[in-house]
C-alpha cells in the first residue's frame, strides 16, 4: 500500500511554505507541549548513553536533536525541508561537531538509503512527525536495517484515539447534587478509517499541512512487520490544574501517545 503518496509533494511544499514560521514559533526551546508531554516521555523510553549514535527523523529545526547531543549522543538529523534544515543548521552551530543534518525525504526509498550508510544507529527517534508522513512504509522498512541489534525506535505523534480529525474538544459544567461539576471532553466520529486531512497545528501558520490519520493498529502492526516489536509505551497529559483551569485542558485525557519499538 502507497498510503498518501501522491500527497508527499504537495505535503513537503506546505512545510516548506510553514517553515520559517515553524521554526520562528519554535525557538530554541520548543513549546509547552514538547518541554512538558513529549520530551520528558521519548527520553525515558529512548535512554540515551554516552556516545550513542542517534538518528532523528522529520527533526524539524532540530530542537531535539540539539537536546541529544546534551544527553551524550551524536546525532545524523534529517527532514525533507530545505528551509528546516537550515534553520536547524543555523541554530546548532555550537553543536556542529555532533550533529549532521540532512535534506532526505522519508518517503524516498533511495533517500533512505544514503541515512542507512551512516548508520548502524543505537537508536531512532520522531517527534510529531508520523502522521505528518504521508508514506511510512519505507521508513519502517528501512529502520529494521539501520538499527544496530537491540536498538529502538521511539515515536512521539497526536494520540490517534483523542485526536483523530474532525476532533470537537468543549469544556462543561454540570450543577449536581449541590455541586458545579467541571470537565474537560472530547467528541470524535472517526477512528478506524485511515484518512488524510488539512491541519493548523499553529494559529497564525502561513498554510494548512496535511496530516495523515492511522489508527494504532495500522503502526504497530507496519513496525511488527518489519521486525520490530513494541516494549514501551507513555501516555502523557498536562498536569492538573489546582484551580480547575477553567478552559479545555488536556490533564485527563493524554494529547499524544509515545511508543517504543525494540528491533527483534
Ligand atoms: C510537526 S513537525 C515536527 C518537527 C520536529 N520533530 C519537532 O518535534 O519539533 C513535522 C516535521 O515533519 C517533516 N516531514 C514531514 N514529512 C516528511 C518526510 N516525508 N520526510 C522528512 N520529513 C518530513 C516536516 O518538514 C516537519 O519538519
Amino acid at each position: 500500500m502507497d498510503e498518501w503518496s501522491h500527497l508527499n509533494e504537495a505535503s513537503k511544499s506546505r512545510w516548506e511554505d510553514n517553515a520559517g514560521f515553524w521554526d520562528d514559533y519554535m525557538g530554541d526551546k520548543s513549546n509547552r507541549w514538547h518541554r512538558e508531554l513529549i520530551r520528558p516521555a521519548t527520553e525515558r523510553l529512548l535512554n540515551v548513553q554516552e556516545g550513542h549514535i542517534v538518528l532523528d527523523i522529520a527533526c524539524g529545526n532540530g530542537n531535539f536533536s540539539r537536546r541529544l547531543v546534551e544527553l551524550g549522543a551524536n546525532v545524523v538529523a534529517f527532514d525533507y525541508s530545505p528551509t528546516m534544515i537550515e534553520r536547524a543548521r543555523q541554530r546548532s552551530q555550537a553543536y556542529a561537531d555532533r550533529i549532521e543534518y540532512k535534506v532526505v525525504d522519508a518517503t524516498n526509498r533511495d533517500d533512505l538509503d544514503g541515512v542507512k550508510a551512516e548508520g548502524p544507529f543505537d537508536s531512532a527517534v520522531s517527534n510529531m512527525a508520523l502522521m505528518d508522513i504521508a508514506d511510512i512504509a519505507p521508513l519502517a522498512q528501512s529502520l529494521g536495517d539501520c538499527l544496530k541489534p537491540d536498538g529502538v525506535f521511539v515515536f512521539s505523534i497526536p494520540h490517534p484515539c483523542f485526536q483523530p480529525p474532525g476532533t470537537r474538544k468543549a469544556y462543561e459544567t454540570e450543577d449536581r447534587d449541590g455541586a458545579l461539576l467541571s470537565r474537560s471532553v472530547i467528541h470524535i466520529s472517526q477512528y478506524t478509517t485511515p484518512g488524510s486531512y488539512e491541519s493548523i497545528g499553529i494559529k497564525g501558520q502561513p498554510v494548512p499541512h496535511y496530516m495523515f490519520h492511522r489508527p494504532l493498529t495500522a503502526y504497530i502492526a507496519l513496525f511488527c512487520s518489519h521486525g520490530l516489536v513494541l516494549d514501551g509505551m507513555e501516555e502523557p497529559t498536562f498536569r492538573k490544574e489546582e484551580s480547575g483551569g477553567g478552559k479545555f485542558e488536556w490533564d485527563e485525557i493524554p494529547p499524544v501517545i509515545v511508543l517504543r519499538f525494540k528491533k527483534a
